[in-house]
């Protein structure tokens, strides 16, 4: 049996992993892929059981297992304690300790719901990216950090410091994913200010020589922003810092139409991959039963591909979505203002999806 860990965390987390989970059990079982579940607590849902936003025995859980299927961290309860305890260091801890450092976050529109971005029907049709997010390192992770006393004053310091391995690396995997895709990959930076940038450029350019076939491009970071909301449909593969890919990724999934919709994979050189929806907690709607469970479903699609070796599954799991979409069903997120629609609640979401997969 492989062995999957859910970690549902706070807010809609719950709610949306209960709809994965559902089709990731039911996609896998038709592909003749047994399952195995086990469900642990991370973010404010540890705290509040635990004191610790991750304990050592979930991160143990985690390693024995063959993938992580996460929801989401946090929430207004939890907003006042420090950042040492919050719980996005739940968060941080898993991906650092299982080593996942390459971030994956592909932001497509699926033709549906193209009218459901704030940008023109023309800018946004045919959008197909796939932002390579460094995970582990940079600004997240870089020491000296903290907020320190200096006489009458106090001063916060965060490092941003890169090694070339770390670069290389996830420079590989970025490479490698637009080999499989429009060979394009855009390198995001801000090397004409920070010296770190500039061996991210030197780096780049070096793996480039092994991938001839690759066409590499490197953009600053503000004007990358500027470009995505611009002409979103020239990126193929993007690969940045952990920093500018944290924003960078809001911002290619919002041009998409909505953060409800994307998934995500952070993957390393051992073997436990971790899938999580790009949203957030959302703590204003949870436990209503209103959130869209699709970004969490389309992780189950990405933890069946990548960690299962099971792409048929993972595709069933697309195309069910998109035929969910196509039939017209919605959550409240992806209805437009004005629009006189029904709204599809998360639980019957799931429920459509599900039938659709048979
Ligand atoms: C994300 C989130 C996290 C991050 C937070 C919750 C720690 O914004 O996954 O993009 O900054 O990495
Ligand atoms: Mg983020």
């Amino acid at each position: 049996m492989t062995r999957i860990v859910l970690l549902p965390g706070d807010g809609i987390g719950p709610e949306v992993t209960t709809q994965a989970h559902r089709i990731l059990e039911r996609a896998a079982s038709l592909h003749g892929i047994p399952l195995d579940f086990e469900e642990g607590l991370i973010g404010g849902a540890s705290i509040d059981a635990h004191g610790t936003p991750l304990t050592d025995a979930v991160v143990e859980q985690c390693r024995g297992a063959q993938a992580v299927l996460l929801g989401a961290v946090g929430g207004p309860r939890w907003d006042d304690l420090s950042v040492a305890i919050r719980p996005e260091k739940g968060l941080l801890r898993i991906r650092k300790e299982l080593g996942l450092f390459a971030n994956l976050r592909p932001a497509s529109v699926f033709p549906a719901l193209v009218a459901a971005s704030s940008l023109r029907p023309e800018v946004v049709e045919g959008i197909d990216m796939l932002v390579v997010r460094e995970l582990t390192g940079g600004l997240y992770f870089g020491e000296p950090r903290g907020i320190d006393r200096n006489g009458p004053e106090r001063i916060g310091r965060n490092t941003m410091v890169y090694s070339d391995v770390e670069i290389e690396r996830i420079s590989r995997v970025a490479f490698e994913a637009a080999m499989r895709r429009r060979k394009q990959l855009c390198h995001m930076h801000k090397a004409n200010v920070l010296d770190v940038s500039q061996l991210w450029v030197e780096v780049v350019e070096e793996v480039a020589k092994d991938f001839p076939e690759v066409t590499l491009d490197h953009q600053l970071i503000d004007s990358g922003a500027m470009l995505m909301v611009k002409d979103p449909r020239r990126f193929d593969v993007i690969v940045t810092t952990n920093m500018f890919g944290d924003i960078i990724s809001d911002e290619a999934a919002m041009v998409t139409g909505s953060l409800g919709m994307l998934p995500s994979a952070s993957l390393g050189a051992g073997g436990v991959g971790l899938y999580e929806p790009v949203h957030g907690s959302a703590p204003d709607i949870a436990g209503q039963d209103v959130a869209n469970p699709l970004a969490a479903i389309l992780s189950a699609a990405m933890l069946l591909e990548h960690s299962l070796d099971a792409a048929a599954a993972a595709a069933s799991i697309r195309n069910a979505v998109s035929q969910v979409l196509e039939a017209g069903h919605r959550s409240a997120d992806l209805i437009l203002p004005g629009e006189d629609r029904a709204v599809t609640k998360c639980k019957a979401m799931g429920d459509l999806v599900l039938e659709r997969l048979a």
